[in-house]
């Protein structure tokens, strides 16, 4: 088991990139099935959810569109539960399917703030794809679409997702370990 230190913590590897990989391949046969013929715009909220759009689009075989929001809410090792905006929502957003795709949905509050934003915006279809769902923590009923991993209730990094801003650049996703 490899394992990185992040200031003052340690995590070992959870997701190996092959299993990233995979699940990736899937998500974009199934978003592929279900959009073919529609108009389908895949909106990647930023920053940790870079690598995963990269992936994913690079697995649906079909002429769609690719757009990125951000979303400023989060700091440190636990959500902190305040959404404050939502940046750079597209106006090309009106009588399209969108799927937005996010790394993680863990209290599933950013994720609502952001549909609660889209509606205004009047997409014929809002879908959500997420490469990891900490089940254990939802705390809202919206349905996700595509959950690439449901993960326990603990922190983790890479593959986008950062500590502190820092680890969103390794290829396979870590664990906190438990010391
Ligand atoms: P939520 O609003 O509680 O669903 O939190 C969603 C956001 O919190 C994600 O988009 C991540 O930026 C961040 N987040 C939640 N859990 C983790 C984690 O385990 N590692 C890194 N970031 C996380
Ligand atoms: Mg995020």
């Amino acid at each position: 088991m490899k394992k990185i230190q992040i200031k003052d913590k340690t995590f070992e590897t959870y997701l190996t990139e092959v299993q990233l990989e995979q699940r990736i391949q899937e998500l974009g046969a199934q978003i592929t099935a279900d959009f073919e013929g529609e108009e389908l715009v895949l909106l990647g909220v930023l920053n940790g959810s870079f690598l995963f759009v990269a992936d994913l689009v690079r697995a649906i075989p079909l002429s769609i569109a690719c757009e990125f929001i951000k979303i400023s809410s989060y700091s440190g090792m636990e959500s902190s539960g305040k959404v404050t905006e939502v940046i750079g929502i597209p106006s090309s957003l009106a009588g399209k399917n969108v799927v937005i795709v996010e790394d993680i949905v863990d209290t599933g509050k950013s994720m609502a703030f952001l549909l609660q934003k889209l509606t205004a915006f009047h997409p014929k279809r809002v879908a959500i794809a997420t490469l990891l769902f900490k089940k254990e923590a939802f705390t809202f009923n919206y349905p996700l679409d595509y959950v690439g991993f449901e993960i326990p209730n603990k922190f983790v990094v890479g593959f986008g997702l950062d500590y502190d801003g820092l680890g969103r650049n390794y290829p396979e996703i870590y664990q906190l370990s438990i010391p």
